[in-house]
């Protein structure tokens, strides 16, 4: 299983030291590339002979669009797109699209070398879409601990602590939005290294959560038997522990810097 709480510690830990060979950040790419590329292509044969089941465990946020259309990927979930749109009276296409939308959403763009379009990065790939999936991960949770509390692996408080996780990230964003990121625009000179400082703090109290929920879910490892909504819960909180890791990343290890020197 690819450990990525640990991924975090060694970008963490090297927030100055850009340079160090433990930061992978190009091999990371390279294999991020890889699977948005193949994520990529297999969306682009087609989801309409996809299960709902299926395209709800491996792309995160079409969960929240079935729920949407009254599509159910659930205990309904075996059956293929294009035939729950034609029960549903619903165009096949229009649904294709929307997941293609989802789809690219989270596909990663390579990196910017400018200050302005690198914090528009981080606010559209990682801000808007950690807004967007926490939501929706802490209703699936929500369903998931209520229909199988008996379940000896069910990740009993998952749904609480992502809603902490959703204040506390809601709150650091802000104060990136609103003060960080203006200053950073304006190139505000040595009075940014303070802010700079407390956002570093806080970092480290996201990976801790980090922890936690890999704790809870045992590294979001799906159990026997589990349903389509638990599979999309874990499939969702990867994604969303991988976001969250690849952010705190892009800020500690290259935005930062360019303001501490
Ligand atoms: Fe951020
Ligand atoms: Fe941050």
């Amino acid at each position: 299983m690819f450990n990525w709480y640990r991924e975090y510690q060694l970008s963490h830990n090297t927030v100055y030291a850009r340079d160090d060979p433990r930061v992978a950040t190009p091999l990371r790419r390279e294999r991020r590339n890889a699977v948005n590329a193949s994520s990529q292509q297999s969306s682009e044969n087609s989801f309409a002979t996809r299960s709902l089941g299926a395209i709800a465990a491996s792309l995160p946020g079409s969960t929240a669009l079935f729920r949407r259309y009254k599509l159910d990927f659930c205990c309904g979930g075996n059956v293929t797109l294009s035939k729950a749109a034609a029960v549903k009276g619903l165009s096949c296409a229009a649904l294709e699209a929307e997941l293609e939308a989802i789809a690219a959403a989270s596909f990663v763009r390579p990196q910017p070398q400018a200050t302005d379009d690198l914090i528009d990065l981080i606010e559209t790939r990682y801000h808007t879409v950690h807004r967007h999936e926490l939501p929706e991960l802490i209703r699936l949770a929500r369903r998931v601990e209520a229909v199988h509390k008996d379940h000896a692996a069910a990740p009993i408080g998952l749904a609480n602590l992502l809603e902490q996780i959703l204040a506390e990230l809601e709150s650091h964003m802000q104060k990136e939005e609103l003060i960080l990121f203006p200053a950073m625009r304006q190139d505000a000179g040595p009075m940014i290294a303070g802010p700079v400082s407390v956002m570093i703090a806080e970092h480290d109290g996201h990976g801790a959560y980090l922890r936690e929920l890999e704790e809870l879910t045992s590294g979001f490892e799906i159990p026997e038997g589990a349903c389509n909504t638990w599979r999309a819960l874990y499939g969702g909180g990867r994604k969303f522990a991988d976001d969250l890791v690849e952010h705190i990343h892009t800020e500690n290890n290259i935005l930062f810097p360019r303001f501490l020197i």
